[in-house]
């Protein structure tokens, strides 16, 4: 069976499957510690409401064997999130959330292609770098980056990624609800 992919930037109505994707890529990888949380409502409110937090491009199937109208709409064989981040020090970086394409439509150029949008977006932007993590164990994804030249900045500059999740975050925000911390400081934001 012959494909031909179409890259194009996500739309509302892709996140019921984009949603699927991640679940699929959840699945796969297979790492109990890391649940899929978002449901496709959030998906939509985060990516497309009035304030979106995160962007999206998504690459589409399409089965040259068959030319009815439903094929010629192709299928969503992957999905990339990335936002645009600040770095203090250097200015703009494109972040590189999450990129997945499904195994029957790997090593085709599809996840390349993809990657490659998402650095032509953040170079337009003016970013100075793209950003990714990924898990250590995940050594496929470390030689398909290792491809374009990036750089394991944990292991070359030590550094470490620090995440404060889940109730931890709300208790940090209620910190400042409680009297005894107000004391001389007065907050204008
Ligand atoms: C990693 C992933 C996105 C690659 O997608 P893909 O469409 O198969 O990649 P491409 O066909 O565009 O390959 C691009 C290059 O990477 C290389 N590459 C791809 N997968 C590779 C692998 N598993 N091991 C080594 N090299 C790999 C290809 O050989 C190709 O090299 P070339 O440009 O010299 O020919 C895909 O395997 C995937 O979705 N993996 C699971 C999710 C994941 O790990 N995401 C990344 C971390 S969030």
């Amino acid at each position: 069976m012959g494909f031909r992919y179409i890259v194009r930037q996500a739309k509302p109505e892709d996140c019921g499957s984009i949603l699927k994707l991640i679940y699929e890529w959840a699945e796969l990888g297979k790492d109990p510690d890391r649940v899929v949380q978002n449901t496709e409502e959030d998906l939509r409110d985060n990516g497309f409401g009035d304030h979106p937090i995160f962007q999206s491009i998504v690459a589409e199937a399409i089965d040259d064997g068959d030319s009815t109208d439903e094929a010629q709409r192709g299928t969503m064989v992957g999905y990339a999130i990335y936002i645009c981040t600040y770095s203090a020090w250097t200015g703009g970086v494109i972040y590189l959330d999450d990129l997945f394409i499904q195994p029957a439509h790997r090593g085709k150029g599809v996840g390349k292609a993809m990657v490659c949008k998402v650095a032509k977006i953040g170079a337009q932007k003016g970013c100075q770098g793209m950003q990714m993590f990924m898990q250590g164990s995940n050594k496929a994804a470390r030689q398909f980056f290792d491809g374009f030249n990036a750089v394991d900045i944990s292991e070359k500059d030590g550094w470490s990624v620090m995440c404060v999740q889940g109730d931890h975050l709300s208790q940090l925000g209620n910190y400042l609800t409680e009297p005894e911390v107000k004391n001389d400081i007065q907050f204008l934001c």
